[in-house]
Formats: structure tokens, C-alpha cells, sequence
């Protein structure tokens, strides 16, 4: 194990300022992102959607690593270098989306249980050699009137111990991702209370599988409201209570915690990412930063919508929104940033 190759990459990924691009959507997700824009989800336009934002100027400024999908990191830009290559020469670490997607769970009505373990040792060889220095494992955690079971917390936190043991093997830093969902109607407290158990049993699992707290990365869902309840939290309490399920639950030795957008706005994810660092900065003894999907890019693909002539007004928006990101992760956003130009 390359502990301080795993230590580098780790710090690097949540350098100040610095946060993830998570451009690892499945084949299947970028159908429907696609359809939105009325794109049609072809290779060849995958591919230009991901050169636009890769190539997008001085994105390196704002972006530490991009989470890639199997398909993408195999890749080039028409520009000519292959995408980790591009990636690289621009300072930001190739990582790879390693799992095979959550799969409903036998016996657990309403309930995921994320596959993919299977031959993960070899896939993760070769990723190595393909460039990706980080892997991304999601897990899904759903609320619901009697979920989450107890079953589906457990199972799915062995396989993300599983998973991340695998990755330190190849030296390889494991962004653990238990994705507590933002659907259904249930309070904050409930969130609050889901998000508290999926953490402790999560790391409990890595403990047993003995995965190192000190080259791993969380990927976290923020604690907020169910998408549906009809009292929706402050941003002063999303904030506060998210502080205290990571500080309950999280070890202080971990490099880093970045959390995905999960549905929230673009607004609202920069919001309650600064408010976190703003407020409760002395409290963190990790960097909290951002390792977003939609609240990064979802405003740059409807401005590309497929189009080679909205190429540079699309890099503009997404350059944009990775700079309200950043200062988020720095405690410095605020709506009326939003405003300003670059
Ligand atoms: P969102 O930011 O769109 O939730 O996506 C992040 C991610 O990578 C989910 O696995």
C-alpha cells in the first residue's frame, strides 16, 4: 500500500478552495439529463459534453479532481489528448465511478442494495494504469414509512468497507458515498436521524474491514428536509445539523468530507456548504467541500443543449458555477455573488 501516493491524492482533492466534479453519470442518467435538453444520448455527444467541460479555461482553479464513468476515462478530447491526460495537464486528478449501481434488494420492499463487487480487484488494476487516482462508490439509502432497514444500512456499509479495502489495495483513495435521499415527506429530524446511523454503521464496517480512516474521502447527502415535507429547514439549521451528524459520526481522521448536490438548487447547495464553513469552520476537523453533479453542470448543459455554437457560452455558466462553488467551500458565498461576473 502507497500510503503517501493515497495521502497526496487525498489532500489534493480537498485543497483549499478546490472541490469535485462528479461527471460520472451512467449511460442511462445521461439519457435522462439528455432528454431534458432534447439531446440525443448518443457516444459521440456524450463525449463533446464532457469536452466542453473538461476544456472549459482555468477550471483547474476551482476543480481538484473529476469523477469519471467507465465509458469517459476510456475517452479522448477531439482536441486530441485522452481525458485523464486532459484532465492532468490541467492539475485535476482523474478519478472513476467503480460500482455497478443499486440494485433493489431481495426481501426489503422499497430498499437498494449497491452491486459491483465482483472482479472489482482487476477493474481497479487497470483504472490505475488508466490514470484515476480516486473511486466513487455509491450507496442509497432511501426514507420511508418503516425504512431503512436495518438490513439495508448494514448491507450496503459492508460493501462500501468492501469496496474501499480493494482501493487502498491498489492505491487508490475510496470516496465512500451513502446517499441518504432527499425524496419523500420527512422532517429534518428524520433526516437527521437516518444520516446519524448510515454514518456510525458505515464506519464501523470500514473499522472492521480495516480500511485506513487516514486515505479515504466521505461523500456525504447534506441533512435537510424531505423534498416533499411542507416545513422546509433554515439554511442556519441544514448547516448546523449536518455539522453535528458528520461530528457524531465521522473520525477526525479523515482527509476530507465533500458532499454531493442530491436535488437541492444550485443556489442552495452553495448556500448551505458556505454556511457550514462560515459558521462552524472551528468546530470541522475536516475541509468540507463540494463533489457535485447537478448543482455544478446542470445549468452548463441546458446552456450547450447540444449545440457547438453554445460551447463557450455553456463553459462560461459552468465557470461560473464552479466559482460560487469554491467560495461556498471557503465559508465566502453569497446570493449576491451570483450576480457578479467571474
Ligand atoms: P448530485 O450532486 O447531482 O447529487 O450528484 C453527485 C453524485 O455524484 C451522486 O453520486
Amino acid at each position: 500500500m502507497d500510503k503517501k501516493l493515497m495521502a497526496e491524492t487525498a489532500a489534493a482533492m480537498v485543497a483549499s478552495g478546490k472541490g469535485l466534479l462528479a461527471a460520472d453519470e451512467s449511460s442511462a442518467t445521461v439519457a435522462k439529463r439528455f432528454s431534458g435538453v432534447h439531446v440525443e444520448n448518443t457516444e459521440p455527444n456524450r463525449r463533446a459534453y464532457r469536452d466542453m467541460l473538461f476544456t472549459t479555461p482555468d477550471i483547474g482553479n476551482y476543480i481538484s479532481g473529476v469523477i469519471l464513468f467507465d465509458e469517459t476515462i476510456r475517452q479522448a478530447s477531439l482536441a486530441g489528448p485522452a481525458f485523464p491526460k486532459l484532465l492532468e495537464s490541467q492539475g485535476i486528478l482523474p478519478g472513476i465511478k467503480v460500482d455497478g449501481g443499486a440494485k433493489d434488494m431481495p426481501a426489503h420492499p422499497g430498499e437498494q442494495v449497491t452491486e459491483g463487487l465482483d472482479g472489482l480487484r482487476a477493474r481497479l488494476d487497470e483504472y490505475f494504469k488508466l490514470g484515476a487516482r480516486f473511486a466513487k462508490w455509491r450507496a442509497v439509502i432511501n426514507i420511508g414509512a418503516d425504512i431503512p432497514s436495518a438490513g439495508c444500512i448494514e448491507a450496503n456499509a459492508h460493501a462500501l468497507a468492501r469496496y474501499s479495502a480493494l482501493c487502498q489495495e491498489a492505491n487508490i483513495v475510496p470516496i465512500v458515498e451513502p446517499e441518504v435521499l432527499i425524496d419523500g415527506d420527512h422532517t429534518i429530524e428524520r433526516c437527521f436521524e437516518v444520516t446519524e446511523a448510515t454514518l456510525r454503521a458505515t464506519f464501523q464496517a470500514c473499522y472492521t474491514q480495516r480500511v485506513s480512516a487516514e486515505h479515504m474521502i466521505l461523500k456525504a447527502s447534506m441533512v435537510v428536509s424531505g423534498k416533499g415535507c411542507s416545513v422546509q429547514a433554515s439554511e442556519a439549521q441544514v448547516a448546523e445539523m449536518t455539522v453535528t451528524a458528520l461530528r457524531r459520526s465521522v473520525p477526525a481522521a479523515l482527509p476530507g468530507v465533500v458532499f454531493l448536490s442530491g436535488g437541492q438548487s444550485d443556489e442552495k447547495s452553495a448556500a448551505h456548504l458556505s454556511a457550514m464553513n462560515s459558521t462552524h469552520r472551528a468546530q470541522l476537523p475536516w475541509p468540507l467541500t463540494y463533489s457535485y453533479s447537478r448543482a455544478l453542470h446542470q445549468a452548463a448543459l441546458k446552456a450547450w443543449s447540444g449545440k457547438q455554437e453554445n460551447w463557450k457560452s455553456a463553459q462560461a455558466v459552468f465557470a461560473h458555477r464552479a466559482r460560487m462553488c469554491s467560495l461556498a467551500a471557503q465559508g465566502k458565498y453569497s446570493p449576491a455573488e451570483e450576480k457578479k461576473a467571474a
